[in-house]
């Protein structure tokens, strides 16, 4: 078996006494890929060092797992993480197009970026390794190992939405993104939506030809696009809610609530995800059913994110005044609708939450997949499951079909759809969760993991001729 190289902007490296860092699904699967097949963890160690150029790694052991990773400077910070990926590729990606800033500071921070990664790991890298890099940050990384003389096999897996070409084509180097990606020899994407975009971004804009069956052709180069719907560690995650529902926060929570019923919603404080929509959502519900009045309260837990990008730390703002002001025109001395927490929870008490709550609320503007629905719907007890009210602009929602599917930009129907998911009777409850759970049961992480590495491994003789 290949060897694996995983690249990605954060990397979760253990304690030095053993301990795991990698307290999410999905870098607990790269962690358990990278173990099986023996392996390497590259990327950002998440630290500014003051005045250093890139040009230095730690490298530490655990088990058959490498860990390498490089501090930036201020710099570096300023213009790969915040400048580009957070302030051109994101808003791009969620086509807010009214969000991008082009700065030419920035672009330049990030290709050189890129090129100082490339350095640091293409000496790392061994002949028949298996190279698979993960998300918006490091799109050039494939050219730059190329022009090192990498020949290994490279995958891409873009977590985040892809655009259709109108929205790439503003980008002023977008020819060299696309240029970029042709450089692997697989790209994957969460659903058929964003392949979908990306070949239009290919073909209508003249960058590569569509061979057919996912192949293309562009820049000399011939790789593969597909869709790759990332999942969950459901198994653990069900145990953990089982678990959770006993953890003193939730119980806790469940004594402070009383006879309230409790409706959850968890995201990073981020424009994409329509917290401020869905805010004012349930704030409509609340008008339009005066039996919610005391009976109904919104738990919206929200760890803040990004904050040194500008435009994350006007909505911090606006989040908060709007939450204000909804809680002082609807709540009363016993009441408040909407708990609203700037907190990372761990992972346990959240699983528990999810469990005992009636509702969940992921109505994001545009996401990649949204894991938390999937999460919140493998917490439930399957014979007295909560509702999931789901945006039809998160990939999720191309596999949850049981869940209340919402436009998130209409109040009025968001706010009826959570009226609904209230006091839904529970056979129809467990209908829909009877027909969404197996699919988040056999399409979880590992499987993820696995259907993108064996595609990676195919050579080109899959190329339709
Ligand atoms: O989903 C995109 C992503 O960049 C993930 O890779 C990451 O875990 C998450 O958003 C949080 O972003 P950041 O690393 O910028 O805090």
């Amino acid at each position: 078996m290949a060897r694996l190289v995983v690249v990605s902007n954060r990397v979760p490296v253990p304690s030095a006494k053993g301990g795991t860092a990698a307290a999410g699904g999905l870098a607990v699967a790269l962690e358990a890929a990278l173990r099986s097949h023996g392996g390497l963890w590259f990327g950002w160690s998440g630290k500014t060092s003051t005045d250093r150029e890139i040009e230095w790694l730690e490298i530490r052991d655990f088990g058959n797992v490498t860990y390498a990773v490089a501090d930036l400077n201020r710099r570096d910070v300023d213009e790969y993480y915040t400048g580009f990926a957070n302030r051109a590729l994101w808003p791009l990606c969620h086509y807010r197009l009214d969000l991008t800033d082009f700065s030419r500071k920035d672009m330049a921070g990030y290709f050189r970026v890129n090129r100082s990664f490339a350095r640091l790991l293409a000496p790392l890298i061994r002949p028949d390794d298996l190279v698979w890099v993960h998300d918006y940050h490091l799109i050039p990384l494939a050219a730059e190992l190329r022009h090192m003389g990498v020949k290994n096999r490279i995958g891409y897996f873009h977590h985040i939405p892809w655009p259709p070409a109108d929205v790439l084509s503003t980008l002023p180097v977008a020819d060299t993104i696309m240029r970029g990606l042709a450089a692997y020899d697989l790209v994957g994407f969460q659903t058929s939506y964003d392949v979908e975009n990306f070949t239009g971004c290919m073909v209508r804009e003249g960058f590569g030809r569509a061979l057919g069956n996912g192949w293309f052709e562009s820049y000399g180069h011939r790789f593969q696009a597909g869709a790759f719907p990332i999942g969950i560690d459901t198994e653990s995650f069900v145990e953990m809610a089982v678990e959770g529902a006993k953890n003193p926060i939730v119980k806790r929570t469940r004594e402070s609530l009383h006879d309230c019923d409790l409706v959850i919603g968890v995201d990073r404080l981020d424009y994409s995800k329509g917290i401020g929509q869905r805010i004012e959502a349930f704030s409509r519900f609340c008008e339009m059913s005066p039996s919610a009045k005391g009976q109904v309260t919104l738990l919206q837990i929200t760890p803040k994110s990004r904050s040194d990008v500008p435009e994350y730390a006007t909505m911090q703002r606006d989040v908060a005044e709007l939450t204000g002001r909804v809680n002082g025109a609807l709540g009363d001395v016993d009441w408040t609708p909407i708990r609203y927490v700037n907190k990372t929870m761990n992972r346990n008490a959240l699983a528990g939450l999810y469990r005992i709550a009636k509702a969940g609320l992921v109505t994001p503007l545009r996401d990649g997949m949204n894991l938390v629905a999937k999460e919140y719907i493998a917490a439930q007890d399957p014979n007295d499951p909560g509702v999931l009210v789901l945006s039809r602009f998160a990939g999720a929602a191309r596999e949850l079909d049981g869940a209340l599917i919402v436009n998130p930009y209409d109040i009025e129907a968001t706010a009826n759809a959570i009226g609904r998911a209230i006091s839904m009777p529970v056979e129809a409850r467990r209908e829909r969760f009877q027909s969404m759970f197996p699919k988040i049961r056999d399409h979880d992480v590992s499987w993820w993991c696995r259907t993108f590495l064996d595609a990676l491994s195919q050579d080109e003789s899959a190329i339709p001729t």
